[in-house]
């Protein structure tokens, strides 16, 4: 890995001498925390060296990465199509990783063009984008193989995919043709799906003991999907590694993921609560979606590790530069001033596009004129940025030298590190969900499920739509 791919937190514009006292911190601030911050970065070292927080040994699992170098061998050059059927922490780290490192045309290139087959991540039962993509492949199933990916192996809407699609398979190319086109990704000892696996005998990887859907990107869960496609997850690990040297020093200011949690829990006594990720590379857009989950999912929680009600969390929210500029920027700059903004930002576009040297007599278009796409689009955000200071706005900025394997998995474990700190500093337990499993419970219950039959009568009679509030 060359020495200049090192991904950076600027943290300048967050302070007070960029946005003024009463929206930015203070050096003292930062320094109020760095005990606090120094002892929590040594309490999650100490826990991993017992075993907790597996999510931060995967760079190192070179079993697992064999695993699904093995998976990917037999199936490379078999299909033109990878259907990934996944939710959650079970899809948007796949969807992020392709969009981060093929090509934004690479399901539209001719399968000579391609690393890999196309992917398809189905995240959802939207019947109409389901059925669609069972269209799409009907004529093309001998050349499609499926991933289903769930730890749980319980997941409602995964489930149902799973059925539809091997009772397809099972139609079109019988009971063993199923098999071969399938790869389950699952827990390796518990759970219904890994049950299936043993009975109807499907090739499988293990998601990682202890580690949890939105931390496991950099498990089988998100590396078997990214390998087919051609993308080299042995240097993604390699860039998570890297980071791993630095997030582990207990030092505030040496260490990148400890000073974003910093900013973003001091910001929030301040009341900005609304952390906005917008990265200036299209590639990296669906990081931000990543983030989003990543974040909401681990600090949204109402009680804190002592057992209180505390209804902590930050409301995460994805932008694109420079396309939300024209919708969002308005408010982020004139609305209340209740949000941190964290730019990430290129220094070297893989390609860029020259913009020709055309009508010189307009004044308004001749500026263009030997300039490129990658320069107008960097010269968007920093001047965006400087127009939100000027609003007295704090802002972040995650630099990437370029977008590449390194700087993708260093990316990736620098937030899932920063969340952990985040975690420990709002006194939340960050690995678990307990708030999305009320709406699953409801769900099996209004499907039918049998161990819901009370529960759907209670809520059949709650669902019953009142005429008069029907507008
Ligand atoms: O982060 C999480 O744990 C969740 O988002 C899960 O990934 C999601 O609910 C899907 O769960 P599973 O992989 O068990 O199907």
């Amino acid at each position: 890995m060359s020495k200049d791919d090192v991904v950076r937190v600027y943290y300048r514009n967050v302070m007070a001498r960029a946005v003024g006292a009463e929206h930015g911190l203070e050096s003292e601030q930062l320094d109020g925390l760095a005990g606090r911050i120094g002892e929590i970065v040594e309490q999650i070292e100490e826990g991993r060296a017992r075993g907790e927080r597996r999510y931060r040994e995967l760079p190192y699992d070179e079993s697992m990465i064999q695993a699904v170098e093995a998976a990917c061998a037999v199936r490379r050059g078999k299909y033109d199509n990878l259907v990934v059927l996944g939710i959650g922490g079970s899809a948007l780290g796949n969807i992020a990783l392709q969009t981060a490192l093929n090509s934004p045309t690479y399901n539209l290139l001719p399968n000579a063009q391609r690393r890999g087959p196309r992917l398809f991540v189905m995240d959802n039962v939207d019947p109409v984008q389901f059925g669609a993509l069972l269209d799409l492949l009907d004529d093309e199933l001998d050349r499609t193989c499926f991933n289903v990916i769930t730890k749980s192996g319980e997941t409602a809407e995964t489930a149902g995919q799973f059925i539809i699609v091997r009772d397809w398979l099972r139609r079109r190319v019988g009971a063993c043709g199923a098999r071969d086109r399938i790869l389950v990704t699952t827990d390796a000892e518990a759970g219904t799906m890994r049950k299936i696996v043993e009975d109807e005998g499907y090739d499988a990887l293990p998601v990682p003991d202890g580690v949890g859907g939105r931390f496991s990107v950099l498990s089988p869960v998100g590396l078997f999907s990214a390998a087919m496609c051609g993308i080299d997850v042995r240097r993604l690990l390699a860039g998570a590694a890297m980071m791993d040297l630095r997030v582990r020093n207990p030092e505030l200011r040496k260490n990148p993921a400890a000073l974003l949690a910093a900013v973003h829990h001091l910001l929030m006594q301040r009341g900005k609560n609304l952390h906005v990720m917008m990265p200036y590379s299209y590639q990296l857009k669906d990081l931000a979606d990543w983030y989003r989950q990543l974040w909401a999912e681990s600090l949204g929680k109402r009680r804190s590790l002592d057992g209180r009600d505390v209804f902590a969390g930050a409301t995460p929210i994805r932008a694109l530069g420079a396309t939300d500029q024209h919708s969002q920027v308005q408010l982020y700059r004139e609305g209340p001033n209740d949000k941190v903004m964290t730019m990430l930002a290129v220094e070297r576009f893989e390609r860029d596009v020259s913009i020709p040297e055309e009508f010189g007599e307009v004044d308004a278009l001749s500026y263009l004129g030997n300039k490129s796409l990658g320069q107008l689009l960097d010269a968007e955000r920093q001047a965006t940025e400087q127009a939100l200071l000027a609003s007295h706005r704090p802002v972040l900025t995650v630099l990437f030298p370029r977008v590449c394997e390194e700087t993708v998995g260093q990316f990736i474990y620098l937030y899932e590190c920063a969340t952990s700190i985040m975690g420990l500093l709002m006194n939340v337990n960050a690995y678990d969900q307990p708030a999305v499993e009320l709406g699953k419970q409801y769900t099996f219950a209004l499907m039918g499920r049998a161990d819901g039959q009370e529960e759907a009568r209670q809520l059949q009679a709650k669902l019953q739509i009142e005429p008069a509030y029907r507008v």
